[in-house]
């Protein structure tokens, strides 16, 4: 049967200062002071992080793809107004932020909307689809075999959903400056941006997102062909799976190791087997090689620097994108409509 939980409980103030009664009531109606915190629904939802840990394991069983597809729903969520859920808002007529081109391919987002109705009828109002996105990404990372962290939630939901905000999306076609602007336009820094890339340690792209680079790359002396960059082997593997005009086939962005959280993405894109090109483009800068080096050896495992521990905390500091806290925004009842 769902557990009931209440939003306040009606405390006793007798005793209490004024301004301690204040924030306690704040405390359990889930306000916060506008800042996220790790067990944020411990008292106003108590059974939250295992509801949406659940929902999560059982969809992965039935479809382990969507486990890296609710991963990738969180950097999309994040990148665009902000960890705010806008992206799960379904405008209907064509102008949503999910709309846009740029979220080609995403998934997982009735996933979201299956652990809100749990939330709903557990705690009515109580938990943000912000958070159920970043609790949910948090889950599949461990059930993928990655670090299981704290997430600090306390995230509510925005109420702007608007297509060209997604323009500002990073993009396969994004040469290593344009990403480095993106991330660090979202206060993420090069260690970031080749740690939280390395989520392409599990999943997989359609060839829709490969064929520009490999049939339609301008070349240096003019015309166009495959990215030149590409080791002749490797392309005509890549060839192999894509032909020209497949938009559909599915291949692992982790050559080799597509199933397993682990660091050989960072090998294949040290070795030029990097699949899509942004992810090639993190071996052309000196400050993104050297973070890419220094998780690639096999002694970082032993001595540092640790690719799952930093891996986690470049996570929580995604998670905390322009998030909107305290008396702002709202919780939604349903994660693809607005209150
Ligand atoms: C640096 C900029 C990035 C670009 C240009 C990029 C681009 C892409 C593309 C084109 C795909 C294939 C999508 C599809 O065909 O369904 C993909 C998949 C994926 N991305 Fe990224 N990505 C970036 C960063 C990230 C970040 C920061 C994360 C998470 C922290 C992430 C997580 C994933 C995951 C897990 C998949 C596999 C999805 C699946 O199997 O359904 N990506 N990405």
């Amino acid at each position: 049967m769902a557990r009931r939980c209440s939003r306040s409980n009606g405390t006793n103030v007798t005793g209490l200062g004024l301004a301690m009664a204040a924030s306690w009531l704040l405390l359990l109606a889930g306000v916060s002071d506008g800042q996220l915190q790790v067990g944020f629904y411990s008292r106003t939802c108590p059974g939250a992080e295992s509801t949406v840990a659940s929902v999560v394991r059982q969809s992965g069983s039935a479809d382990p793809t969507i486990l890296p597809a609710l991963l990738r729903l969180q950097f999309h969520d994040c990148f665009v107004r902000g960890c705010d859920g806008s992206v799960l808002i379904k405008g209907g007529s064509g102008s949503a932020e999910v709309d846009n081109s740029k979220h080609q391919g995403l998934r997982g987002l009735e996933i979201i909307e299956g652990a809100k109705t749990q939330l709903e009828a557990q705690c009515p109002g109580v938990v943000s689809c912000a958070d159920i996105v970043a609790l949910a990404a948090r889950d599949a990372v461990a059930f993928t075999g990655g670090p299981s962290f704290d997430v600090p939630t306390g995230r509510r939901d925005g109420k702007v959903s608007n297509i060209r905000d997604a323009d500002a999306l990073p993009d396969v076609h994004d040469g290593i400056d344009a990403l480095r602007s993106k991330f660090r336009a979202n206060g993420l820094d090069e260690k970031d941006l080749v740690l939280l890339t390395a989520a392409h340690t599990v999943g997989t792209t359609a060839c829709f997102f490969l064929q520009d680079r490999l049939y339609n790359t301008p070349l240096p002396g003019g015309g166009r062909g495959a990215d030149p960059t590409i080791p002749p082997g490797f392309l005509s593997e890549l060839k192999s799976r894509c032909a020209p005009g497949d938009f559909n086939t599915r291949l692992p962005l982790d050559r080799g190791s597509g199933n397993v959280f682990d660091t050989s993405i960072l090998r294949n894109i040290r070795n030029g087997f990097a699949v899509i090109g942004s992810d090639a483009a993190l071996y052309n800068d000196t400050a993104t090689v050297d973070v890419v080096d220094s998780y690639s050896g096999l002694l970082s495992n032993f001595f540092g620097p640790y690719f799952r521990q930093d891996f986690a905390d470049a996570m929580v500091r995604m998670g905390s994108i322009g998030v909107v806290t305290g008396g702002a925004g709202e919780v939604r009842k349903v994660c693809s409509k607005f209150n």
